[in-house]
């Protein structure tokens, strides 16, 4: 018996896009936890002196903060610069009232969805949002730090955080920021993987595969 192909796939998602992708997500779980863990410390009992579980934690929260600095630094440079234009197309979507109307409908069983780009609109603005988010919580944890650890990279930005601390009404308004904001990525992560589920299964496409092979399978018409 001959095969016959009913699908052909295609490179979607470059390997810079999905090492990068995997880096942020474990960031943000790990930022997420030390994070809530620094602003409540249950794990010492307050009339003790053991103050290095903090220490530890408070270590990786830094060390997965600047991994996270870093990947939306180049992440922000990837989109306006990288070679694929398969995201910048999406922004096409965007001014398209049309495309806007398509995705809801889609999403209602409604017809299929055409889009320029690797995003729907509705999608794409919502990572936009979380982008200036993550990039919110690199400059205020980075206020953070610099009030923490006075020395070295601290003390280079020292000027500009104060700079910034007073622009935000001061350092208890850049702390309760940095805090309100770990919300917004909690929100964001629970639908994100739900939607990603949901649309491999609705659209009858790879969804959660790509972002790890980074092929997106298409039936042949
Ligand atoms: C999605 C990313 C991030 C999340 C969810 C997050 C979450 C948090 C939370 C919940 C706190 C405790 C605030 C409080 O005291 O109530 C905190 C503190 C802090 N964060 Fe982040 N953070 C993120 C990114 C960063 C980044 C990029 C840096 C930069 C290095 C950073 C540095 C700090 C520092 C220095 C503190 C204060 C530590 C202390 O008070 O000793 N954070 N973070």
């Amino acid at each position: 018996m001959t095969q016959v192909a009913t699908h052909h796939r295609e490179l979607i998602f470059s390997p810079a896009i999905r090492i990068f992708h995997w880096i942020r997500a474990l960031s943000i779980v790990v930022l997420i936890a030390t994070g809530f863990y620094i602003s409540w410390p249950f794990l010492v009992a307050p009339e003790s002196s053991d103050v290095l579980v903090q220490g530890w934690i408070r270590f990786a929260h830094v060390i997965f903060g600047f991994a996270l600095t870093s990947v939306t630094i180049v992440r922000f440079y990837l989109f306006f610069f990288g070679r694929s234009s398969i995201e910048r197309r999406s922004v096409k979507d965007v001014l398209s009232i049309n495309s806007w109307i398509t995705q809801i409908k889609s999403y209602i069983w409604m017809g299929h969805l055409n889009k320029a780009g690797v995003y729907g609109p509705l999608q794409f603005v919502t990572y936009v949002g979380i982008s200036l988010a993550a990039l919110f919580m690199c400059i205020t944890g980075l206020v953070l730090y610099a009030n923490v650890y006075h020395e070295g990279f601290g003390g280079l930005i020292w000027e500009i955080s104060a700079w910034f601390t007073a622009l935000m009404g001061g350092l208890a308004q850049v702390r309760i920021w940095h805090h309100i904001i770990t919300w917004a990525f909690i929100v964001f992560m629970v639908i994100h993987v739900y939607m990603a589920v949901w649309s491999g299964i609705r659209f009858k496409h790879n969804s959660v595969d790509s972002i790890v092979s980074g092929y997106d399978y298409h039936k042949d018409h």
